[in-house]
């Protein structure tokens, strides 16, 4: 029976010193080699096995698009306009109050606009880090995945997150004028994903937990910014995630009905690591850094801070939908429910799962809001 030292490396959830010890020391790093132990599997048997992953694979075909030539590279980002305007909608994301004592609260107008700037550039990075992850991972999914339907399916994935991490380094590049290296949450929980031998563990980190919440974060932003590229781009990018998030809940359903408890209790710990690591990086400790203010001073404060909890919560709400439907939650006693509980992301239970959602997210069509209502 593992414990929550076991999985996460300390024994407490807000362990604050614990969190802010893991960090990017050597942001200079251009290479970073992770073993990915896994076996590549040919298969013999090209018949058509599993009608809803071969539909998938036709719309991923059909849903193509050229990050060159269909977005508006030519549109001039003003980047402190653009986060005025969208400070004007959501605010800075922190509510000031809450930092009574520390360096933040005698911040002006000046510092915000800086914290903005630096926020945009440090979320778009891990994106664009998280899109790599992603790249590597579909490639790694095509050599192991058992099943003919599914290596197709991961084919099209792999030239889609080729096409994210173009258009997101393009963007960083051409327009926020600054960028972060990659978290140390973020990159633990990569390396953790690609290292594990058994191929379903790539699906559940990668399709149903990192695009999970990429596809809920991307929505948000897509949501509330105003600049048009940003916007664009954003919109694009959705509408091949959702086709990703689906292609892991149908893929592991089958898998995850016929495991033993033991075996799905692995998977669970699994998806509360990922959960976790990502809500730590979210914590976004460069950022608070970059701006001269000491994380230890502010990261307490922010775990607290009912403006970032929405933000935080709403990161979740694609990921609990589909573990509920893969049967993650309720399996060896609830034991991912408690953990859910524990992180206050379980009132997303009922909310709509991935499975079924992507057709809504086609080109053409209206995104459903992040936040519905
Ligand atoms: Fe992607
Ligand atoms: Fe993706």
């Amino acid at each position: 029976m593992s414990t929550t030292e076991d999985i996460l490396g300390r024994t407490d959830l807000n362990d604050i010193e614990a969190i802010l010890s893991v960090s990017n020391t050597d942001v200079n790093e251009v290479e970073h080699i992770v073993k990915n132990n896994a076996d590549t599997i040919f298969t013999w048997d090209y018949s058509l096995a599993r009608p809803a992953l071969r539909r998938l694979y036709e719309k991923a075909k059909t849903g193509q698009w050229n990050g060159t030539t269909d977005l508006p590279w030519d549109t001039e980002v003003d980047l402190e306009k653009t986060i005025t305007a969208d400070q004007a909608v959501i605010g800075s994301g922190v509510d000031p109050k809450i930092y009574v004592g520390t360096p933040v609260e005698k911040w002006g107008d000046k510092e915000w606009m800086e914290f903005g700037v630096q926020n945009r550039r440090w979320t778009l990075s891990q994106f664009l880090h998280g899109e790599q992850g992603a790249l590597l991972c579909t490639a790694k999914i095509t050599e192991t995945v058992p099943w003919y339907d599914a290596k197709l399916y991961a084919a099209t994935q792999v030239v889609d997150e080729a096409r994210h991490v173009e258009v997101f380094a393009r963007y960083i590049d051409e327009k926020l004028g600054g960028s972060y290296q990659v978290n140390a949450h973020l990159r633990m929980l990569l390396d953790d994903i690609v290292n594990d031998s058994r191929w379903d563990m790539t699906y559940l980190g990668m399709q149903v937990m990192v695009e999970g919440l990429a596809l809920a974060a991307f929505g948000f932003l897509h949501q509330l910014t105003g600049e048009p590229l940003l916007k664009q781009l954003l919109r694009y990018v959705m509408s091949d995630e959702a086709r990703h998030v689906a292609f892991g809940v149908l893929s592991l359903k089958e898998v995850y009905d016929e495991m033993s408890d033991a075996e799905l209790k692995e998977r669970q710990e699994f998806a509360f690591e990922a959960a976790v690591r990502m809500r730590d990086r979210f914590l976004s400790q460069e950022v608070w850094e970059r701006m001269g203010v000491k994380p230890r001073d502010i990261v307490p404060l922010v775990l607290v801070d009912p403006t970032r909890g929405l933000f935080q919560q709403m990161l979740f709400s694609k990921i609990v939908p589909n573990c509920k439907k893969l049967g993650l939650l309720d399996r060896n006693d609830a034991w991912l429910r408690r953990r859910f509980e524990d992180m206050n992301v379980i009132q997303f239970e009922d909310w709509e799962s991935t499975g079924e959602e992507y057709l809504k997210f086609e080109l053409g069509k209206d995104a459903p809001a992040p936040i519905p209502g």
